[in-house]
């Protein structure tokens, strides 16, 4: 057996990524040369730029591409805090559930930038607490640089109320950036209509090649940069563009867009089926996460287990899944995920990522839910 079930860590290349990364890779310019060659790899660039544009629904010139989701990250947060923090003003917010890639530039900021870090509370559901980023807003709005929150879990696949979010943030002209890489091209997605500054999506995650991202960033809005050197992307992102890897991106792009309605309603339906298989097969496991989910993930809390045991049996029976959490030397840290929605830490450690696409099948679904009883117990009797 041979059934991969971690597309949220990173899904297949589809056919016309690969096509496009193979053409361009035949093409030979450099898109700031002003010459012929650089002028066709110019057009690449910004026909590209335009594709994107148009699956996250903002202005092509509000492209910036990046060297991953991480980088954009890393660029909006730290960019919009050092373009407003000031004596009274040093305040950034994020929330309890971010990605690594949100949580440590944060702490960055606050090690060697002396901000001050206030992480927003999550509701058992996996949501994000309203009514504490709204007092928080009325208390000390001015002395907030930024708000950074996700579109939606990369652990639970619970979806963000990101445009309430916006709403109170708005009140008090804070701007908003969201970090949407597990829901481009998984749900509808439009930069325009959610309101925020800024948004980091990962090519990776929708079937392009890893180490491409983008940050969508207001047009007009300028922000200091992480990375200097050529200018490129608005002086914000220099370097030399990887034009295989952004042609590659939009493709993936573009067939993730044409397909979205589709895929979705079908891996809904492939969630549907696991979860109702995984709870008559372990009765007293407990699903994370609860509210508007994004169709692919599934977290699940098996009691008296252990989740780096749990993620061996299943690979050794040839399932590829994933805890979800960081990894330090070799060892799952207990996810703060499920920490913050109310999990102690040994119930956060008994815990496990399903991520399906629509490349699974019901089959595939129905397999892997045949082996719980056999890869539960075993895994309870080796937590004894
Ligand atoms: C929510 C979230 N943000 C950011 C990232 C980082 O993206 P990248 O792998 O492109 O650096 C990931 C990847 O796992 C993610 O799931």
């Amino acid at each position: 057996m041979s059934i991969y079930l971690d597309h949220a860590a990173t899904t297949p290349m589809v056919a016309a990524a690969k096509r496009a990364l193979a053409d361009q890779m035949d093409k030979l310019g450099n898109p700031s040369s002003l010459h012929m060659y650089g002028r066709a790899t110019r057009k690449d660039v910004e026909e590209s730029r335009e594709a994107i544009a148009r699956a996250v629904a903002c202005r092509p010139s509000e492209v910036i591409f990046t060297g991953s989701g991480t980088e954009a990250n890393n660029t909006a947060l730290k960019g919009l805090h050092w373009l407003r923090a000031n004596e009274k003003r040093n305040l950034v917010v994020i929330s309890e559930i971010e990605h690594h890639a949100i949580f440590d530039p944060a702490q960055w900021l606050a090690d060697y930038e002396k901000a001050e870090v206030i992480k927003l509370p999550v509701l058992a559901s996996g949501e994000i607490d309203l009514a504490f980023l709204r007092k928080l807003v009325t208390e000390r709005g001015n002395e907030i640089t930024v708000i950074s929150v996700m579109h939606s879990n990369n652990e639970t696949g619970t979806i963000q109320p990101v445009a309430e979010i916006v709403k109170i943030a708005s009140g008090a002209q804070i701007p908003v950036h969201c970090d949407a890489v597990q829901s481009f091209g998984k749900v509808p997605l439009s930069f325009k209509d959610l309101g925020v500054t800024a948004l980091t999506i990962s090519a990776h995650k929708i079937g392009g090649p890893m180490g491409i991202g983008a940050l969508i960033l207001q047009h007009g809005l300028e922000i200091p940069a992480l990375i200097h050197g050529g200018g490129q992307e608005r002086e914000i992102r220099s370097g030399t563009l990887n034009t295989p890897s952004i042609a590659a991106f939009a493709a993936a792009a573009s067939d993730a867009a044409s397909a979205q309605a589709e895929r979705a309603s079908f891996v809904s339906k492939l969630r549907e089926q696991f979860i109702a298989g995984a709870k008559a097969a372990i009765p007293d496991l407990i699903v994370n996460g609860s509210g508007e989910q994004l169709p692919g993930i599934i977290n699940l809390t098996f009691p008296g287990t252990e989740s780096d045991t749990l993620l061996l049996l299943f690979d050794a029976a040839g399932v590829a899944c994933s805890t979800g959490s960081a990894c330090s030397a070799g060892v799952h840290e207990p996810s703060h995920v499920l920490m913050a929605m109310g999990h102690s830490q040994v119930s956060a450690q008994s815990s496990l990522r399903f991520s399906l696409s629509y490349l699974n099948s019901e089959s595939d679904v129905a397999e892997v839910i045949a082996l719980f009883p056999s890869v539960i117990s075993r895994a309870r009797a080796a937590n004894l």
